[in-house]
């Protein structure tokens, strides 16, 4: 406690430089912000199933359902009016088998969803993910080998199809995230043969071997008859590998890389972005959402106050976008 009587010597003591001139309003906050959030920074997934009537709840993903194809549109108009730019299309398949071949066929599910999505929002940047998981039996992420593995070889070549489907059918983007070796040239040089110069890829250059995408899973009905995915995705215990298939990622031909999933990876994100300064995307995955959804719904967090500090620690690591089922939410607050 300072007396009255003390010298100004004692003053010294005293902090010089005060951090907390800095925050002692909103205005002032606001002025001095770093990082912001925006609409635009944010890509929204959508699951969409055939052969339903009617969309259903995902239950481990409150406010999030398989759409059927029909009723996705409206969704992706809203979004569009809330200032979205952008949808990453998944598609709920009835027809699998080994090789998850409806994905690569004109008329098949993959082909009439990003066709409708275009059709209906013309000026949205409308993503493909390119991937079989969705499409196989098995529900691996290509054609399996007699020894049960991926095969890495026979599913590039088919990525290419799949890719050259999406674009004809008017996709923006080709996102391929199997996690294959030289799916990226494969996807490129298919796109260029056959006219596709304009169609860009956003490569799921680092996706880790999570945990974190159990609900997805159900949402995208491709759950594993056995084995896992420890083969092709990464390792969550590395770093420096992510860097390395970054690289892969952009001699091949990515436009844009990604880090998957976010919050545990933060760490990755942030070492991409300074090694490469390319457009680098962050997939927010479904178990984020669902934990924080589980969170709020027990009284536990304040889902809005959690969703923006996180959204905004994936711009603050270094992403230029976020795919994120909290898009829609995000972008209500942002245009309050
Ligand atoms: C398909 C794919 C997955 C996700 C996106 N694309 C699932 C997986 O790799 O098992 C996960 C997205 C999420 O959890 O939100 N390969």
């Amino acid at each position: 406690m300072l007396k009255p009587k003390e010298t100004p010597s004692n003053f010294a003591d005293l902090p010089f430089t005060r951090m907390r001139r800095r925050r002692s309003s909103d205005a002032m906050r606001a002025i001095l912000r770093e990082n912001h959030l925006r609409p635009e920074d944010m890509i929204y997934p959508l699951f969409i199933e055939e052969e339903i009537t009617e969309r259903a709840a995902i239950s481990s993903m409150p406010g999030v359902y398989r759409e059927t194809e029909r009723s996705f549109v409206p969704i992706i108009q809203q979004a569009q009016k809330d200032g979205i730019k952008s949808v990453i299309l998944f598609g709920v398949s009835r027809h699998k088998d080994h090789e998850g071949s409806d994905s690569f066929k004109r008329g098949g599910l993959l082909d009439r969803i990003v066709k409708r999505a275009k059709d209906s929002c013309p000026e949205m940047v409308i993503i493909a993910d390119a991937c079989f998981c969705e499409y196989t039996d098995h529900g691996h992420c290509g054609p399996l080998t007699q020894h049960g593995e991926v095969d890495n070889d026979r599913t590039i070549e088919n990525i290419a199809k799949q890719a050259v489907v999406a674009a004809a059918a008017g996709a923006d983007v080709i996102a391929p995230s199997g996690m294959m070796d030289g799916q990226v040239r494969s996807i490129r040089n298919a796109l260029d043969e056959n006219g596709f110069t304009n169609t860009a890829i956003m490569a799921y250059a680092a996706k880790y071997a999570s945990g974190f995408y159990g609900p997805f899973r159900e949402a995208a009905g491709c759950g594993l008859g056995k084995g896992n995915r420890k083969t092709y995705q990464m390792d969550p215990a590395n770093g420096n590998e992510a860097l390395q298939e970054t690289a892969l990622d952009i001699e091949e031909g990515a436009d844009m890389v990604m880090v998957k999933p976010g919050l545990p990876y933060l760490d990755i994100l942030w070492r991409v972005k300074e090694a490469f300064q390319m457009p680098t995307f962050v997939y927010n995955v479904s178990g984020e959402y669902a934990m924080l959804k589980a969170a709020a719904e027990k009284g536990w967090l304040d889902y809005d106050t959690a969703m923006m500090e996180m959204l905004i620690s994936f711009k603050r690591a270094g992403a230029d976008g976020i795919l994120t089922y909290c898009a829609l939410d995000a972008a209500k607050i942002l245009n309050e």
